[in-house]
């Protein structure tokens, strides 16, 4: 691993699930640790970048050197991406953002109802990383595509549909909560695979590959 790679960049990265509120108790959210997005930021800062973190509900240590910001819902986190990627050269989208969040939340928690069952209406999130994408001066994108199978057919597709220069595909059997991960990377060279491994040294490999594609 080359260090400083980065020097002098400014990274703006998201992190975790996100958690969209039912009622004040409940709520929807996914099996995102966040361990991927936090190592990123970490291997970003030790390349010598500076590293902003917005980071779902996550029980993740911030690492040395790296802005914190926490949010709870996909929202949420698009203000605080919105608020500060326009200082950002690069924004990496590792957030396994909610894709849907209930259109009301309950002011109270919810009581039984009785009968059959319960239907809450779904309204979908704004799509931050392409929201980022399509801003007029983008900073360089990084997006991520977790995949349950087809990983290459899908992430090439969702590559082009978000307008991403480099997309990091991942099994969400490979890597979803998990320590460790197996990448691959897409971009207009082609695909390179990562080998499984912690995902501390699947981070270090994604920035070296990221630094120089900037380089
Ligand atoms: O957190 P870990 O347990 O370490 O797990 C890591 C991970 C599997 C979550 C991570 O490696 C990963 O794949 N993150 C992306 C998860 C995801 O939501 O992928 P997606 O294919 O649904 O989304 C594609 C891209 O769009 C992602 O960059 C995502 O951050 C972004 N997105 C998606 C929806 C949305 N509303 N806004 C977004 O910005």
């Amino acid at each position: 691993f080359t260090p400083k790679r980065l020097a002098g960049k400014r990274v703006l990265i998201t992190a975790g699930p996100t958690f969209e509120p039912i009622d004040p108790v409940r709520g929807i959210t996914n099996i995102s640790s966040g361990k991927m997005g936090f190592a990123l930021a970490r291997a970003c800062a030790d390349a010598g970048a500076e590293a902003t973190l917005v980071a779902g509900p996550v029980a993740q240590a911030t690492p040395r050197g790296v802005t914190r910001i926490d949010v709870q819902t996909a929202l949420q986190m698009r203000d605080a991406v919105m608020r500060n990627v326009l200082a950002a050269n690069v924004f990496i989208g590792v957030a396994a953002v909610a894709d849907y969040r209930p259109a009301t939340a309950a002011d109270h928690k919810m009581k039984k109802a009785g009968g059959d069952g319960l239907t809450i209406e779904l309204v979908q999130n704004p799509d931050i990383l392409a929201e980022v994408a399509s801003l007029p001066n983008p900073p360089f994108c990084v997006g991520f595509a977790a995949e349950s199978q087809n990983l290459d057919e899908y992430a090439a597709t969702k590559r082009a549909k978000k307008r991403v220069p480099l997309l990091v595909g991942n099994l969400v059997q490979d890597g979803m909560g998990g320590d460790d991960n197996r990448v691959v990377l897409f971009d207009d060279s082609g695909r390179h695979e990562v080998p499984h491994g912690p995902k501390d040294a699947v981070a270090e490999a994604i920035v070296e590959h990221l630094a120089g594609m900037l380089a």
